[in-house]
């Protein structure tokens, strides 16, 4: 996918606020503390994972365990200071210089360098979360492994789903 997609793609996100139906549609598919959770993300992020999640029932994939991983996706973002400049940076440098991204977030979580190491961990830094959360072992590999990594072996059943999760993803 071409950097400049992802870049229109994150501008595509700014100001766009979750509405009534988008909140009610989460609600439905999201136990309390999970919900609680899914609020936690920048508005536009929860557009986005809403986005996700209609276009995997378009596509005819459904179940409680796809639906809430694609809410809580990208909930590893939510905290971190984030701005569309980092996310914008971010995407450019994931493309011509990975390397220097992975210098500038550090090994841990500290100061300026917190928004890009939250965006580059943000599937593992996701999954505790959801893990906490209370959701389901799978919804929470799935948040663990939707942008990168090889799936486990003994999930192998459910790799049509992490397939279905990254390709609905990459298109919202
Ligand atoms: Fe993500
Ligand atoms: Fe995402």
């Amino acid at each position: 996918m071409g950097w400049r997609y992802r870049v229109g793609q994150f501008l595509g996100r700014l100001g766009a606020r979750p509405t009534d139906e988008d909140l009610r549609l989460a609600s439905e598919v999201l136990p309390p503390k999970a919900l609680a959770l899914f609020r936690t993300m920048a508005p536009g992020d929860q557009r986005h994972s809403l986005r996700v999640l209609r276009r995997l029932r378009g596509e005819g994939h459904c179940g409680p365990i796809l639906e809430q991983a694609a809410l809580l996706h990208d909930v590893g973002k939510a905290g971190a200071g984030l701005t569309l400049a980092h996310r914008s940076l971010t995407v450019i440098l994931e493309r011509v210089a990975p390397a220097f991204l992975q210098r500038l977030a550090g090994p841990a979580p500290r100061g300026w360098r917190r928004p890009f190491h939250a965006h580059l961990h943000h599937a593992e830094i996701g999954a505790a979360r959801v893990a906490e959360a209370g959701c389901d072992p799978l919804v929470v590999a799935l948040v663990r492994y939707h942008d990168r990594g090889a799936w486990p072996e003994g999930l192998a059943a459910w790799q049509a789903d992490l397939d279905a999760l990254r390709r609905a993803d990459g298109r919202e």
